[in-house]
């Protein structure tokens, strides 16, 4: 039997080649930017499996150029790039990479959740340019985390991970499951469910882990942001279009809230011109599961799922489970 042929869109590691190469003929690209779709859509028409990144678009143009395409590997835990009903009618399966990012994007929040708190960006921005006094006892005051509430906004499993380490720095966490009825299970023991907008008239802290979705899409709008303390500060390191950038950007400026983190955006890699001038918000390029471990293994479980599938096999993590039938 020749092996089936497998289209990788974008570097992933020489250890994961060489696993998908025992399995599968791979045509990799490994370009440091994003293959120009022409050449994707040319590239992928005679493949069988696609392993895509969150900025490879996999959608109804690209599943038609691409006939015999079973399985579409995204190395990402969200899938937003994917047009999942097209992959459905298609009868392509399609999976994506949860759990083995979960601590990596859980410990880099509360790395956000510290440098705005902290003021930790803004002082190194200040230190920098020269601007740096000395020590003082009101230089640079930032807000403590204990005895503080945190509201997560989707408590699934990256949710939950922030809540853990947020009890740690001895937070309270109440959670707003606005998207999705997944958390509840994994909410159980992290904190009181509220409603969104309890959680936003009363957190300190809020958080983003819900995916994209359009229901989710500007779910922090300005009646969302104007419902916050004034105190209070934003994290997002779910996906940017969670979040309108006009209305944070004016709400930032307005001083309607304390200030922001954010990892994500809404046209990465743009990011609104009304942000970057701000001192009280802190810009991330999306790193959130940006460790040489956690991206290795998020690129060898696409790649698993890739060889199951082209096996005959169930997937490993599937968001669109059917195989096809022979077409
Ligand atoms: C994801 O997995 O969805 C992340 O955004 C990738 O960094």
């Amino acid at each position: 039997m020749p092996l089936p042929p497998v289209l990788v869109s974008r570097h992933v590691p020489s250890s994961v080649l060489e696993l998908l190469r025992q399995h599968c003929v791979v045509d990799a690209h490994d370009g440091p930017s994003e293959l120009p779709r022409d050449e994707l859509l040319r590239r992928v028409a005679d493949k069988s499996g696609l392993v895509s990144v969150l900025t490879t678009r996999v959608d109804r143009e690209l599943l038609e150029a691409a006939p015999g395409l079973r399985v579409v590997a995204n190395i990402a835990v969200g899938y937003d790039n994917v047009d999942l009903p097209a992959a459905r009618a298609r009868g392509v399966v399609v999976t994506n990479t949860p759990d083995v990012l979960t601590d990596s994007v859980a410990d880099f929040t509360m790395g956000l959740i510290l440098a705005v708190t902290r003021r930790i960006v803004e002082g190194d921005r200040l230190l920098r340019r020269g601007g740096w006094g000395g020590w003082a006892l009101d230089f640079m005051l930032g807000a403590e985390l204990r005895g503080k509430r945190l509201g997560v906004i989707g408590m699934g499993r990256i949710g939950s991970a922030v809540a853990a380490r947020a009890r740690g720095f001895g937070m309270s966490v109440v959670y707003a499951d606005p998207a999705t009825a997944r958390g509840a299970r994994e909410a159980a023991d992290n904190g009181v469910r509220v409603s969104l907008d309890e959680l936003l008239n009363t957190s300190d802290v809020v958080t983003i882990h819900v995916p994209l979705t359009p229901a989710t899409r500007h779910l922090v709008d300005r009646r969302a942001l104007a419902r916050m303390r004034r105190t209070a500060y934003l994290v997002n390191t779910a996906r940017g279009p969670v979040v309108d950038e006009e209305a944070l950007a004016w709400a930032l400026r307005e001083r309607l809230i304390a200030g922001a983190a954010l990892d994500v955006y809404e046209r990465e890699p743009e990011v609104h011109a009304g942000l970057v001038g701000l001192e009280n918000v802190v810009l991330a390029p999306h790193l959130g599961s940006a460790t040489r471990e956690t991206r290795t293994a998020m690129a060898e479980l696409a790649a698993r799922n890739v060889i199951e599938v082209l096996a005959g096999r169930p997937a490993i993590t599937p968001i669109v489970r059917e195989a096809r039938g022979v077409r």
